[in-house]
């Protein structure tokens, strides 16, 4: 149903890119003390995958945007806008533009967007806000992160978490439908400390009373419980105010497509929805959790699978540092009429 800006929004195609290099959670074992058997049985993870030394977060963006941008049938010259949601550039100036540049979308502006774990959702509902206002037609939204590069790999409670990965999707205007049903976005800045990847640094005098701060972002640091605890208590929340201003009920949803960051969250979620676990869009036995890139590669993989068919509704919901969460209901795909 059109609302009333006239313009709606399509979720058209979707690519997805990982690293080669795989990282078992007996391998992990060698690394730090730890076993399969705690991994799998607390996270359902069995492996993930580590961007080796080539490889980098613009290289799995690009490669992933070029699948996206084939999936969607558009020229890459015909893409407006580029948001990189991640928070792990190669450089902390951004690498969005970059990755314009590197797949050829020569007439759009590009910037980053960080908001952890919910960055792909909080993406998805600002390329909305763009499309929707009619200044832009075609969105390049890309989730990626290269968290292996910001753990420390001493630290059990937080290395064996995170995998590496980027997927991305094209979001077009569509003058007769609109199939971003529904969102909510959340913040709350007072839980900051319980996931941070903060920056330290040494008072380093310049002249008198002016001294600057030098330093370096700190590995992160989580505590998992209390993590768990907010997401358990907020996602299904979340969700279902989203499904409010879509003016759904989670039985009208075909798929659940979260944050993959613990199998244990996931079956939780879908228990408070009352959604059967074959509705539950889950690759992180695979991948671990790739922080922003995870629900797009999650997507990616049905899609190509064909589980996910055009029409199908879903329901995303990313949540992690900031503290962020949020929801988006949309309609996949472009065809349906
Ligand atoms: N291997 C073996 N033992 C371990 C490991 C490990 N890798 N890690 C921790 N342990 C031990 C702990 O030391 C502790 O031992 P103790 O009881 O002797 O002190 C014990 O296992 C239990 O630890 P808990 O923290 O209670 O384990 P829990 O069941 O809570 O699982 C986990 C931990 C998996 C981190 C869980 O809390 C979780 O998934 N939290 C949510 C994380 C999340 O969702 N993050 C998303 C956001 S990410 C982002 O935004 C970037």
């Amino acid at each position: 149903m059109l609302k009333q800006f006239g313009v709606g929004v399509a979720i058209a195609g979707s690519g997805s890119a990982t690293p080669t290099a795989k990282l078992t959670n007996e391998q992990l074992s060698q690394v730090v003390e730890t076993s399969d058997e705690w991994i799998q049985s607390r996270t359902g993870m069995r492996e993930r995958r580590v961007a080796t030394v080539e490889e980098s977060l613009c290289s799995l963006s690009v490669q992933a945007s070029q699948k996206a941008i084939e999936a969607a049938q558009i020229p890459k010259e015909a893409i407006d806008l580029v948001i990189l949601a991640t928070s792990t550039p190669d450089d902390l100036f951004g690498s969005a533009a970059k990755i314009a540049h590197q797949v050829g979308a020569t007439h759009a502006v590009a910037f980053d967007l960080t908001a952890a774990c919910s960055g792909f959702v909080f993406g998805m509902v600002t390329a909305a806000q763009y499309i929707r206002t009619g200044v832009y037609q075609n969105v390049l939204l890309i989730g990626a992160d290269v968290l292996s590069r910001w753990v420390d790999w001493s630290d059990r409670s937080t290395c064996v978490l995170f995998g590496d990965g980027a997927g991305a999707v094209v979001l077009r205007a569509d003058e007769t439908r609109d199939r971003l049903l529904g969102f909510e976005l959340c913040s709350d800045g007072t839980q900051n400390h319980t996931l941070t990847l903060a920056f330290q640094g040494e008072t380093k005098p310049l002249v008198d009373e002016v001294n600057a701060k030098l330093g370096n972002y700190q590995p992160i640091t989580m505590n998992g419980r209390e993590v768990y605890r907010f997401a358990v208590a907020k996602v299904p929340e979340v969700i279902s105010k989203a499904l409010f201003r879509a003016n759904l009920t989670a039985s009208d949803i075909d798929w659940l497509l979260l944050h993959q960051a613990n199998q244990r969250i996931m079956d939780a979620v879908a228990q408070r929805l009352k959604l059967p676990s074959e509705k539950v869009i889950s690759n992180i036995a695979k991948y671990g959790n790739t922080s922003a890139a995870s629900i797009p590669l999650a997507l990616d993989e049905a899609v190509r699978d064909g589980k996910v068919k055009v029409g199908d509704r879903i329901a995303a919901s990313g949540f992690g540092a900031g503290l962020t969460w949020g929801a988006v209901i949309f309609e996949w795909g472009i065809n349906n009429g």
